[in-house]
């Protein structure tokens, strides 16, 4: 009887307490979030900020030595808002010295996407012939223009720095690209084209891309448009780039990037390029085929850098490593994104088609360090949470491979002769954003399989298929870090390296 008393009460209370604080959501306050983030998913060697929301990399270039990385930054809060381009430096693209801010958003609106560039010969009149400008040349995004749904309300600006990048003047007479009437005119990529004797610039233009060119970086004159009707659709037209490159036979392609968000081929954001040929005004593209530098979900708005020396001569890259669809709800709270490694971009052929590839920059070789690989029943033990796995001498075209942990958070990935997959959907925390949880699939046209590295960082997965023929780039986040890994199907040579962390003293 007693017992029966002392349950019914007890159950009363149980029920009390359910009705006075159940039904709340258990609300944390961002303090609390950044407490309960510790770092934990703190990427180890890629760049993110030191705090608050990034998104696009921006205005990057490389002057005396220096690589600089501008990006889409809002120092107040852990989304998106008000936009401003932080700023870091690098000797190697890897370890990073962040700078202050170096665009802050004045009466034109906000500072969004954009480029920099070296006038050599202070063609624009902002520095002089001995110490050349850097000049950015970005969006003006003004938001009350905006919300009241003008069309007009984004405009080409410059801002110029004589000191290497470190502080800004804003151009006296921004803009000097006004819009005429298209609600999205924006991301403006500008290269001094030698062979064009001026400038190019690529505009982002709602569904097409439309080029510029000037002799100054401020008279722009329209050239021509590229776009409607070809490509991928799906969603507004984003961060183009253009470039030339040469295979190792000498064969030249023009490549122009333009990122799309949404119509990805994972769902959301994701970057499609075109090979072609450009001739100072028009870009003509070889085939309507529409090709994407990253089969993955989590590479959007990446660009190259300007200014790389002619002795150097590579064409190099980084994209904001995460997707709008999840971007702002990804659980990071002091900070939140990161940017993808550097890649070198090569223009190959595989049987008759040509591809763009994305290789790991070399410079990442000096922050690995072999390991001996230790296997036990059930798989090969990670030395690490920062690992890099490469896998050669294939026996045949398949491999089934999967990464977990103790608590059974798994990523499953496949390499066949028919597609590349990545299944992400019991990876960790999985169930903060819109699609998230998903496997992720692509065909492909994989002729041979020599060789796959797989980059493991904190809260993200990076796959090179021989060197970056095909990439998936993959943002997860486990409770706690991966420690094994299996070969479930095909055999290939397991090698291991330790990846330093690009935050340590070198
Ligand atoms: C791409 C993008 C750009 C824009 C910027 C705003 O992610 O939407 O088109 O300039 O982000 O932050």
């Amino acid at each position: 009887m007693i017992i029966k008393i002392y349950s019914t009460l007890r159950f009363i209370v149980i029920v009390t307490l359910v009705m006075v604080f159940g039904c709340q959501p258990a609300q944390k306050t961002t303090e609390e979030n950044k407490a309960l983030d510790e770092e934990k998913y703190r990427p180890q060697f890629h760049f993110s900020p030191e705090e608050n929301w990034m998104n696009d990399p921006n205005g990057m270039v490389y002057y005396e030595g220096e690589y600089h990385l501008f990006y889409q930054y809002y120092p107040d809060s852990n989304v998106w808002g008000p936009m401003h381009w932080g700023h870091a430096v690098s000797t190697d693209m890897m370890n990073w010295e962040h700078l202050p801010i170096a665009l802050y958003p004045d009466e034109l609106g906000y500072i969004f996407s954009g480029s920099a560039v070296i006038d050599w010969n202070n063609t624009s009149g902002l520095g002089t012939e001995d110490n050349p400008p850097m000049v950015a040349i970005f969006t003006y995004h003004d938001p009350v223009g905006a919300d009241k749904k003008s069309l007009d309300h984004q405009n080409q600006g410059i801002a110029y720095s004589l000191d290497k990048g470190r502080t800004w003047t804003k151009y006296d007479n921004n803009p000097v690209l006004v819009n005429p009437g298209i609600t999205d005119f924006r991301d403006p990529k500008v290269s001094w084209m030698e062979e064009f004797d001026g400038w190019v610039m690529a505009l982002a233009v709602k569904d097409h891309i439309e080029f510029y060119t000037s002799d100054d970086l401020i008279e722009w004159t329209k050239e021509s448009e590229f776009g409607q009707g070809i490509g991928g659709h799906g969603g507004v037209w984003e961060c183009p780039d253009l470039f030339k490159l040469k295979t190792e036979d000498g064969e030249e392609r023009w490549v122009l990037f333009v990122s799309i968000n949404p119509g990805g081929p994972q769902g959301g954001s994701a970057t499609q390029y075109f090979l072609g040929e450009f001739d100072g005004s028009n870009f003509v593209p070889q085939d309507s085929v529409t090709r994407w530098i990253d089969l993955g979900a989590d590479n959007y708005a990446g660009v190259t850098w300007s200014d790389i020396p002619a002795e150097d001569g590579r064409q190099l890259f980084l994209g904001w490593m995460s997707n709008w669809d999840y971007g702002q709800e990804v659980p990071t709270y002091k900070w939140r994104s990161a940017m993808t490694l550097p890649r070198e971009l090569i223009l190959t052929k595989i049987g008759e088609e040509l591809i763009l590839q994305s290789k790991p920059v070399e410079e990442i070789k000096s922050y690995l360090t072999a390991v001996e690989t230790t296997s036990e029943e059930d798989g090969y033990v990670l030395p690490d949470e920062l690992v890099m796995i490469e896998l050669n001498g294939f026996d045949a075209m398949n491999l089934k491979a999967s990464l977990s942990n103790e608590k059974g958070e798994k990523v499953g990935f496949t390499i066949s002769p028919e597609s590349i997959a990545f299944d992400r959907s019991s990876s960790g925390q999985t169930d903060f954003g819109k699609g998230f949880a998903a496997m992720h699939s692509y065909e492909n046209f994989l002729e041979d399989l020599r060789k796959v590295q797989i980059y493991i960082d904190r809260a993200s997965i990076e796959i090179f298929i021989n060197d970056g023929e095909f990439v998936m780039t993959e943002l997860v986040f486990p409770t706690q870090p991966y420690s094994k890994f299996v070969i479930s199907s095909g055999n290939a040579e397991v090698k291991m390296a330790k990846v330093s962390s690009i935050w340590d003293e070198k």
